[in-house]
């Protein structure tokens, strides 16, 4: 039987993962064969990552937990109100606006899940998506296996990726239907300023489109740069889901939690499928999450030492001949410029042979991605032993500009 045949065409030719392009350089059992012979993984959007980082505030709270035995049972699928009330004061603080625990936050299990739910109701078979690339590749996946069709908007590395309305006005087309950002962006770590994100939003209210914000990358912004919430600006907050995460910000990416904040019109309607979609989060991870929210010092410490991880992966990173980088403004990745020394996928390949890490090629982040590699800096839990490894690729990468004239 051809199996295949029977499925439909927004899933028939999946392969297999996220990443596949790059050999599967970082989906499944590949990952594991290389951690087990002793290949570290640098490819992997979660601080502090492989080492043990929980909060002892967090722990103290779920061991407590544990003992009353309480986790055993469900929270609500739209997400436990103690839980949905901690996000919704967090965000009334953030936007400058209220926003009620019951009508305006739905928690998701991630946000991965959180960004195909909140695409899921608006887009019908042919609906466009303009997506500013490079970008999550998730975001052209989800776009299909709804139906609809990715429109990438290329951003350029010579001007560190900003946006350009006229780049979205040549692409508008009478099956435009949304727009999706990821701010601060993955892979460029760049944050799109307040003049790009009120001429995006112009547009967006002009041409009667809805605004998916992944701002998974929000709560570490560096430098001083503002930090704008597009559902804030004029005309906004009723056709923007904005869609947050406690994996990066608050390094718990285990926990599955994460949160979607809009209108109370497009809420009713998430809160409608909630138990069909998302089922609901994990009950312990939730009364985790309070905790994490809610302690303050933690995120300022967690600040402080990813600006110090930012500064010394940008310091090491430059320093590799043929190669290029910004410095990132936000979170725990580096975006190097690697095309002189090779494609993405052979700079990858010689990472893993000569420097024993996984990095991600540039490749899937779409338009403007190949040419380039991910790094995740905010990798392990101390400075000196993410020092050692940028200083493996900084020697490898060295090593190959030798090779080709370039040092
Ligand atoms: C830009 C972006 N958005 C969303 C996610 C999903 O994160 P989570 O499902 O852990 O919230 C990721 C994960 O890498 C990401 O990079």
């Amino acid at each position: 039987m051809d199996i295949k045949a029977k499925m439909n065409s927004r899933f028939r030719d999946l392969q297999g993962g996220l990443f596949l392009n790059v050999a599967k350089a970082d989906v499944g059992e590949s990952v594991g064969n290389f951690l087990r012979r002793g290949g570290e993984n640098m490819a992997w959007a979660d601080p502090f990552a492989p080492d043990p980082a929980i909060p002892e505030s967090v722990k103290k709270v779920m061991h407590e937990a544990i003992d009353s035995g309480l986790p055993a049972h469900y929270v609500m699928p739209i997400g436990q109100f103690e839980l949905r009330e901690t996000v919704a004061e967090l965000l009334t603080e953030q936007l400058g606006r209220p926003v009620d625990p019951s009508r305006n936050v739905i928690i998701t299990p991630g946000s991965d899940s959180g960004l195909l739910y909140a695409m899921m109701p608006f887009l019908a078979e042919g609906d466009e998506v303009l997506i500013p690339a490079p970008s999550y590749p998730s975001n052209f996946l989800n776009s299909k296996l709804l139906g609809g069709v990715a429109v990438p908007v290329p951003l350029s590395d010579a001007d560190n990726y900003r946006l350009h309305i006229e780049d979205f006005e040549s692409r508008l087309t009478d099956r435009t239907k949304m727009v999706l950002i990821t701010h601060p962006n993955n892979p460029t770590a760049n944050v799109f300023r307040r003049d790009e994100i009120e001429a995006l939003c112009r547009f967006v209210v002009e041409n009667d489109l809805i605004l998916v914000s992944d701002q998974a990358f929000q709560d570490h912004v560096f430098d001083g740069i503002e930090f704008v919430h597009p559902c804030t600006l004029p005309g906004m907050w009723e056709r923007t889901l904005t869609v947050c995460s406690i994996s990066k910000g608050y390094g718990l990416s285990g926990f599955r939690i994460a949160y979607i904040c809009a209108d109370d019109h497009v809420m009713d309607v998430l809160y409608g499928a909630a138990v069909n979609v998302l089922g609901a989060a994990c009950t312990l991870s939730s009364l985790g999450a309070i905790t994490a929210l809610r302690d303050r010092d933690y995120l300022r410490d967690m600040h402080a030492r990813l600006l110090r991880r930012r500064d010394l992966a940008y310091e090491v990173f430059s320093q590799i001949p043929g190669v290029s980088l910004h410095r990132s403004e936000s979170g725990i990745l580096s975006w190097l410029n690697i095309s002189r020394l090779g494609t993405s996928a052979e700079i990858c390949a010689w990472l893993k042979e000569h420097a024993n890490l996984m990095v991600n090629s540039g490749a899937p982040y779409g338009e403007g991605g190949e040419g380039h590699i991910r790094v995740v800096s905010g990798c392990f839990a101390h400075d000196e032993d993410a020092r050692l490894r940028f200083e493996r690729i900084r020697e490898a990468l060295t090593e190959l500009a030798r090779q080709k004239g370039l040092a």
